[in-house]
């Protein structure tokens, strides 16, 4: 039985890890070119990791996703999807990653258990592409989709945060590379975490219903009640097994629904993507290592701290220190 219920009656059932705080790309919207990383240290280890999914899932927890930073640069990945792929009483396990080094590891992730993948893929030209992540390359990216694919994965999904002025004239040929993939694809409205430095929030912000009403002028949207326990709201298109999804976070404010928390790479539990409301987790693992009970006590305990809504704007202001990269989103 679950027993993560927050103050305001929300059952939580998700659990976003992210697994380090470091990445070999640097979007514009997620990091500042300069970044300074966690120390070995204060990351959890591979095991402290193992074991906090243990807890989770113990509470009831039923859907595991792997975030960063990028977790494929945490070295011994594919031996911590292996150790939560064989828990029993997990529905999803899935990863979001920026898809450089699919190539590498998709065969052993899909070995391992994890069940989906999300990638995060803005522009298909490749100048843009390395603008935008001031240091990634296009092709390793879409050499990954198809490696995952290949591997076995059959939900993939594609994640695109549009940018008025930077890729927001690509987001029908987006639609129809993951067409032609056979993938689906959310389009993202940016959040104001961490402070931007050279990149404009407020003059590059796009609604979802500006993406939606670009894609509608080819595409016939039907709206589905299809959903991954995720913020995603998903279309079909008539001739397509793709589908269209849309994160809104500023245009349809989706946390009342929210079943969601996360746990930084250095073990603290963040109870709001929007707010700083944390527990230390580490503290726990490390003060008291072996003590299950403890820590499942201090989890529970933790969900009355959920706060109920994120209060994001898209002035420009930044709302949260903390950059994106801190947790995956
Ligand atoms: P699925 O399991 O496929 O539904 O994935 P997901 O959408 O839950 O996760 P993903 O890592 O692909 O995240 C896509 C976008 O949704 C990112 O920009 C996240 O920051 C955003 N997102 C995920 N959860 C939340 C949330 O609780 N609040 C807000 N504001 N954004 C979220
Ligand atoms: N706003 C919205 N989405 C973001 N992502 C990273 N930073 C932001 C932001 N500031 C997206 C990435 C990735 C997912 C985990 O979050 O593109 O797909
Ligand atoms: Fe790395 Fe993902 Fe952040 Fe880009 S959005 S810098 S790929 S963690």
């Amino acid at each position: 039985m679950n027993k993560l219920v927050d103050g305001f009656g929300r059952t939580i059932r998700y659990l976003r890890l992210s697994v380090t705080d470091r990445c070999d790309f640097r979007c514009v919207y997620c990091m500042a070119e300069e970044m300074t990383f966690l120390p070995r240290a204060q990351t959890l280890t591979l095991e402290e990791m193992t074991t906090l999914c243990g807890a989770f899932i113990d509470l009831g927890v039923e859907k595991i996703r792997l975030t960063g930073g990028e977790p494929l640069v945490r070295r011994g990945i594919e031996t911590l999807v292996s150790k939560v792929g064989a828990m029993e009483g997990l529905a999803d396990f899935a990863m979001t990653t920026n898809g450089a080094g699919l190539s590498r590891y998709a065969h052993a992730l899909r070995e391992g258990g994890l069940k989906r993948l999300n990638i995060s893929l803005d522009t298909l030209d490749p100048n843009r592409f390395r603008a935008l992540t001031r240091s990634g390359d296009l092709m390793k990216v879409i050499d990954g989709i198809r490696a995952a694919r290949e591997a076995g994965f059959e939900r993939l999904k594609l994640n695109a945060v549009i940018l008025k002025g930077r890729n927001d004239d690509e987001i029908l040929d987006l639609v129809e590379f993951a067409r032609q993939e056979r993938v689906d694809i959310s389009f993202i409205e940016e959040m104001p975490l961490g402070e931007a430095i050279g990149h404009d929030r407020a003059a590059t912000f796009c609604s979802s219903d500006t993406v939606r009403g670009i894609i509608e002028s080819r595409h016939t949207l039907v709206p589905t009640t299809e959903t991954t326990l995720g913020p995603s709201r998903y279309f079909r298109m008539a001739d397509s097994d793709s589908r269209v999804g849309f994160i809104s976070p500023h245009s349809h404010n989706f946390c009342d629904a929210c079943n969601r928390v996360r746990v930084t790479a250095e073990g603290r539990l963040l109870l709001c993507l929007g707010n700083e409301h944390s527990v230390d987790l580490r503290a726990v693992l490390r003060r008291h290592p072996g003590d299950g009970e403890r820590l499942k006590e201090t989890i529970v305990a933790a969900m009355a701290k959920k706060p109920e809504r994120h209060h994001f704007t898209t002035d420009g202001d930044v709302q949260v220190v903390r950059f994106m990269s801190m947790t995956g989103g």
